[in-house]
């Protein structure tokens, strides 16, 4: 099946729209016929090489689409089905079977290796040259080949177009706070950097009663945004001094949680340094970066706590559609967030989201869905 795809040939190199062939279906996988994808920046931390993957490659793991056709052991899922797509996991070892997914024993083998755990392909060059997929997903193409696990099942009414970044950014926000951190009502909360991953805490420490909320970037309009959803303080960074801020916000007690989503030396010291007696901080993203602290000083004095939390943590399968849920009581309004862009202006798109113009780029790749009327949740 010819299909066309934006493949990553080089490290820094721009996304190619290429014609490729899609491999064989295997029993437990499903072919799904693309309809929009999210931009997240781990697929931009790829495409510059900031972690390691093999390519050429398909990148794009915030996909929603439409099931084209179903492997024999594949049970639950219909040809006609809309579904959002997260990450692989095998679903037989300890950490899938006690509810944790994202600790999963396979989970790097079956989603950042580029090729299922035979060693086999899922994409072809015309010259038979075989194409990494990313996640068991690869969202940036016309047609794709996933797992079953891979698969999240969404109500008919829902417009994929919209949902399609809920398999990635959003769900780790969200399940790093729900699922790492914890919180208790009535606790301060702080986030670094206020793209999706952050504002995706943003919106779940405010559903978990968070009283204060401080959110930290360096674009005021990100700030912005950031109130809208909820945030009781802001501070840019660029302009304003962070740890006294903090501090008068906080009363000198520093904050209960943080959370780092910049991956930049300083900033995730520095959201180790707010924490007051007893706090706990993710640094969750995807960085060459190291951190230097004194565990002493910085962690046992205060009884503060790190912790590393992949994928928010969640089960997709559950999270997804209770994000969706809670889109449609208002108390998840990631709709503020997206941005869409044609398939074709996926570098623009890419652009556009690293230098802050655009929080969540959302690609729409079948622009036909829905006879192309607007999506109404877009505002
Ligand atoms: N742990 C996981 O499972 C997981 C999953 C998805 C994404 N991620 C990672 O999470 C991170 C965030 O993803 P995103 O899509 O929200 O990215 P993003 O680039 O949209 O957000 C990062 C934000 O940090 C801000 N920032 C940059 N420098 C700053 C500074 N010095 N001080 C304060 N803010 C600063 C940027 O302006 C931006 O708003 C990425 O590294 C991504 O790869 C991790
Ligand atoms: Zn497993
Ligand atoms: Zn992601």
């Amino acid at each position: 099946m010819k299909i066309t795809a934006a493949v990553v040939n080089g490290i820094n190199e721009e996304y190619q729209l290429e014609e490729l062939t899609l491999g064989q279906l295997y029993p437990d996988e499903v072919v799904v016929k693309m309809v929009a994808s999210g931009i997240c920046h781990s697929d931009e931390a790829l495409r510059m090489g900031d972690a390691a993957h093999p390519i050429p490659a398909v990148f794009g793991h915030e996909g929603a689409g439409i099931i084209e056709k179903v492997g024999d052991a594949v049970k639950n899922f219909n040809v006609g089905d809309q579904v959002v797509m997260a990450y692989n996991y095998c679903g037989t070892c300890a950490g899938c079977r006690t509810g944790h997914p994202s600790s999963c024993e396979e989970w790097t083998t079956l989603n950042f290796t580029g090729a299922r755990p035979d060693g086999s392909y899922i994409f072809f060059k015309a010259d038979g040259t075989p194409v990494s997929n990313f996640f068991t997903q690869s969202s940036f193409t016309t047609y794709t080949i996933t797992n079953k696990n891979n698969l999240i099942k969404v109500d008919p009414e829902a417009d994929l177009r919209l949902v399609a970044p809920l398999g990635c950014g959003l769900l780790t926000g969200f399940g790093t706070v729900l699922n790492g951190l914890k919180p208790k009502t009535s606790s301060s909360f702080a986030v670094f950097g206020t793209g999706a991953v952050g504002l995706g805490a943003l919106m779940a420490a405010k559903i978990e009663g968070a009283s204060i909320i401080i959110a930290v970037d360096i674009h005021d309009s990100r700030l912005e945004t950031a109130r809208e959803l909820g945030a009781t303080h802001t501070i840019n960074s660029r302009t304003e001094n962070l740890e006294e801020r903090i501090a008068e916000i906080t009363e000198g007690l520093g904050v209960n949680y943080s959370v780092d989503t910049t991956g930049i030396s300083a900033v995730m010291k520095a959201s180790i340094d707010v924490l007051g007696i007893g706090g706990v901080s993710a640094p969750v993203a995807v960085t060459p970066n190291s951190v230097e602290f004194n565990t002493f000083m910085d962690l046992v004095l205060a009884n503060r706590k790190l912790v590393g939390v992949l994928m928010g943590d969640a089960v997709p399968q559950l999270a997804v559609p209770q994000l969706i849920q809670y889109h449609k009581e208002g108390k998840f309004p990631f709709d503020k967030l997206v941005k869409l862009y044609k398939f074709d202006e996926i570098n623009q798109a890419a652009a556009d989201s690293n230098s802050g113009k655009t929080i969540k780029p959302i690609l729409i790749i079948d622009e036909s869905y829905r006879n192309a009327e607007p999506l109404v949740s877009n505002k």
